[in-house]
């Protein structure tokens, strides 16, 4: 949520500032603008609109050179998207890009008024910009330390002093920033996508500091002024790992990145039938002397929540409950040492998420992340961090990202599987084998890529949808239809299929898609039934199972069959198959696939 990018050194800053932008996009992209310093002079260009916008104007803007400078792609939060309320904001001395909130900026900004400072934009940011104005006395340390006091919410601040050329000053609260330096200078960004081209080596901003660029590198400093070792993390992944490779869009390639996502996720982690975690450093410690668990995460990521919840249930009887983390972090929920918090997050720095967290840490309960990001705020804060490893998801919907987050809850089931003593040998050894044969199957269900296209052409002009599930399907479908309603804005809503009589059935008219989820044996013929009261309406029914449907034939209207695998793991093959009904759904609909209208990934702002 909006993308930030910083360099000083020897090279020309705007280029590495737009190429790093058109990488942060995914995180927003209703305006971007850079500022470009050569010695006290800063030029601004800056426009509303996609990042290419951006890159027309530069390029065609004779007064771009500058090897110091700072970037932003807009997700807007306060004020509309126009030009004046795209980042960077100018303030007598300051020029600055900002992600986050500034929640109090209203107080502020009467207070700065007061001064005679009024913003020409609507956004608080100018006002962050105005109060560092106006209380800097030629200390770039003493202005910021007196915002860091100032003002609340959250922030990941670039600021560049015009009277202390070619240096940037960076600080944050909450939004993300990692840095890097090479010997062609020092960079900055939200993430490391953005700097990968220069660096696999790089250090995450602690909170409560300052970094400080200057030409020849980083130095990074707390509150006080002193000089701190950044502790340095490295990108584990290929490079080519944050580009297209050859696919159409970033959510295909997502998509099919998903058996060797697995495939890293899992496998390390099965040996001899058990569950280990001791290259994560996780001790069974922590999952010793639980009496409940509660999940605790946002959209895909809570429904990757939902998955886990029914396999712990039932297989190791521990009350799970899942929580949206917006609701949990204000909920006065009743936490102590023996419940454990399960957060999980893709990015690992979605807000509400870390603030459940940080509420779950400071009511004493244990804590354990799902995370994908390495090194981010989640990770770091929780007691234990099981990070997923799907390599850099960019494309705004989340796919290989879901697939792996279930795969750490079946990992985590397995190890309280054993650990509860109720398992034999044979019964944990047969859970691995059926895990790592639910996995094989993803890539099965990536050939059927044709056919599922097809059934999609059906449905591409539908105004509305429905997703049906019980039990563990219900989790599925509630996966199925975001995905569906995000990226093609079909009005897509999934149902507990027996709650569907108790009023939603009134929305089924004829022709309107219903695809309904059966993994699970034990419901299969309620499902069933309530697949045929839909189709005795008119709908469109999609199955889509790895059940044998010989006995359902004319019930459904196209069956998208999956290969069949243990019920537990039903998950993985029907996951992949609905993201590619609602890619396809979106392509034909002509959508923007990558970058859905309104959303951005990494939601850093309540
Ligand atoms: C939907 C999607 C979002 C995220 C949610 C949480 O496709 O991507 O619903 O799952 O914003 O994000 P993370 O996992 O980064 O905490």
């Amino acid at each position: 949520m909006c993308g930030i990018i910083g360099f000083t050194g020897k090279l020309e800053a705007a280029d590495i500032l737009v190429g790093g932008l058109t990488q942060l996009e995914y995180r927003g992209y209703d305006s971007a603008g850079i500022a470009v310093s050569e010695g006290s002079s800063t030029k601004i260009i800056k426009t509303a609109g996609k990042v290419s916008n951006l890159r027309e104007k530069v390029a065609s803007s004779e007064d771009r050179s500058g090897t110091c400078g700072i970037g932003h792609t807009r997700w807007a939060t306060h004020g509309g998207v126009t030009t004046t309320n795209a980042h960077p904001h100018v303030a007598g001395k300051i020029t600055l890009i900002h992600n986050g909130i500034i929640e109090n900026y209203k107080e502020i900004a009467l207070a700065l008024k007061a001064q005679g400072r009024t913003p020409v934009s609507e956004t608080d940011t100018e006002i962050a910009a105005l109060y560092l104005d106006s209380v800097y006395d030629g200390d770039p340390f003493a202005a910021m330390k007196k915002a860091d006091e100032a003002l609340e919410g959250a922030y990941g601040f670039c600021i560049m002093f015009s009277d202390h050329p070619e240096e940037i000053y960076c600080m944050r609260n909450s939004s993300p920033l990692v840095a890097t330096s090479t010997d062609d200078g020092a960079f900055i960004a939200s993430d490391m996508v953005a700097l990968l081209q220069y660096s696999k080596d790089y250090f995450v901003v602690p909170e409560e500091h300052i970094v400080v660029m200057k030409k020849d590198g980083i130095i990074l400093y707390d509150m006080d002024q002193n000089i701190v070792a950044p502790k340095m993390l490295h990108v584990d992944w290929d490079t080519t790992a944050a580009q297209k490779g050859g696919y159409d869009y970033f959510m295909q390639k997502e998509i099919y990145d998903q058996p060797e996502a697995l495939k890293n996720t899992v496998m390390p982690r099965l040996h001899n039938g058990r569950a280990d975690f001791a290259t994560d450093g996780i001790s069974d410690d922590l999952f010793k002397g639980i009496n409940r668990i509660i999940v605790t995460a946002c959209g895909t990521a809570m429904h990757a929540g939902l998955v886990g919840r029914h396999l712990i249930e039932s297989m190791v009887r521990i009350p799970v409950t899942v929580e949206l983390s917006s609701e949990f972090r204000y909920m006065d929920p009743i936490l102590d040492e023996h419940t454990l918090v399960v957060i999980v997050s893709q990015s690992g720095e979605t807000a509400d998420s870390l603030a459940a967290l940080r509420l779950a840490n400071e009511q004493g309960a244990k804590t354990i992340s799902i995370v994908n990001v390495k090194g981010s705020s989640i990770a770091r804060e929780s007691d234990q961090v099981l990070y997923t490893h799907a390599g850099p998801e960019i494309a705004v919907a989340s796919t290989k990202a879901f697939s792996v987050q279930c795969a750490g809850f079946y990992l985590i089931a397995l190890k309280l599987a054993e650990l509860s003593g109720k398992f034999t040998e044979g019964e944990l050894s047969e859970y691995c084998t059926k895990f790592e044969e639910a996995i094989s199957t993803v890539a099965e269900v990536l050939k059927m890529d044709g056919y599922i296209k097809d059934i999609a052409e059906k449905i591409k002009d539908t105004f509305s949808a429905f997703f049906l599930g019980r039990s563990l399907d219900y989790a599925i479908a509630s996966e199925g239809s975001l995905k569906l309603k995000e990226i093609s804005y079909v009005n897509s809503e999934a149902y507990n299929a027996g709650e569907l009589k108790h009023g939603t059935i009134s929305l089924v008219t004829e022709g309107v898609p219903i695809i309904a989820i059966a993994t699970q044996d034990h419901v299969l013929p309620k499902i069933m039934a309530n697949v045929e009261e839909v189709k005795a309406r008119g709908a469109h029914v999609i199955m889509v199972t790895d059940k044998d449907m010989s006995d359902y034939e004319g019930v459904y209207d196209d069956l998208i069959q999956v290969p069949a695998v243990d019920d537990r793991f039903g998950t993985f093959g029907v996951t992949v198959a609905l993201q590619l009904l609602a890619y396809h759904v979106t392509v034909f609909r002509g959508n923007d696939v990558d970058q859905p209208r309104n959303l951005a990934k990494s939601v850093t702002v309540e």
